[in-house]
């Protein structure tokens, strides 16, 4: 996936720039993590600050990970990943489906630093999430933390079905509500 989209806007020489989003390389994880940090201190997102911020960005189950750029910068990124038996999405499209749901791939780890926000660029990094999973015969499927408010309102202008809504316990005395969703079939995407 390398694709311009997503709204212009202006640069600081005055011209015009779109987003662009790629597949990450290594060298871009430090960007990652940068932005990472301002999201965390700004949104609460993820809600624990990992210990290893980059192999949070990077776990066992990533099948593929994108950025997005503008004006040369990384200012977003997009994970997906296999989906494992613990996790809440998966397990709940496999039931809604009675198991004739087929495999199912997480969209994860999605956040756009606030400079580049309202842009589309949130959007663009989910399309292009959910077209690799798609072309991996994967259903798209996430879960987001029920007070990320933005990325709620995000999901829903996708079009993406709620799936309903889980507690999870993500350490003593932390209970995190959860809300799971199942991108639309591909013909309403657009
Ligand atoms: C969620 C997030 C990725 C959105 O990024 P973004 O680039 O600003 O989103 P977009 O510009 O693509 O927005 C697309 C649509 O989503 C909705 N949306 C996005 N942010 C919104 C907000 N703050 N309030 C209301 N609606 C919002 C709007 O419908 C918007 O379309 P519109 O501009 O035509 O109205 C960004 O706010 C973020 O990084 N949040 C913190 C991290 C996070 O919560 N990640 C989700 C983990 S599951």
């Amino acid at each position: 996936m390398e694709h311009e989209s997503g709204t212009a806007s202006g640069s600081a020489s005055g011209a015009v720039v779109r987003p662009l989003v790629r597949g990450r390389r290594d060298g871009d994880l430090e960007d990652c993590v940068r932005a990472l940090a301002e999201v965390h201190r700004r949104d609460g997102y993820p809600v624990n600050w990992p210990a290893e911020p980059a192999a949070w960005l990077s776990p066992p189950s990533l099948l593929a990970a994108w950025v997005a750029e503008l004006d040369g910068r990384v200012v977003g990124h997009i994970g997906l990943c296999g989906s494992g038996p613990g996790d809440a999405a998966p397990a709940l499209w496999g039931s809604r489906q009675g198991g004739e749901g087929g495999a199912t791939a997480v969209v994860s780890r999605l956040f756009v630093a606030p400079v580049a926000r309202g842009q589309g660029i949130g959007a663009l990094l989910v399309r292009g999430a959910v077209q690799d999973a798609r072309g991996r015969a994967l259903q798209p499927v996430l879960d987001v933390v029920a007070s990320d408010a933005a990325a709620l309102a995000l999901y829903e202008r996708l079009g993406w079905e709620a799936l309903g809504t889980v507690e999870q316990r993500w350490g003593p005395g932390q209970t995190v509500a959860v809300r799971c969703f199942a991108a639309p079939p591909s013909a309403s995407l657009d």
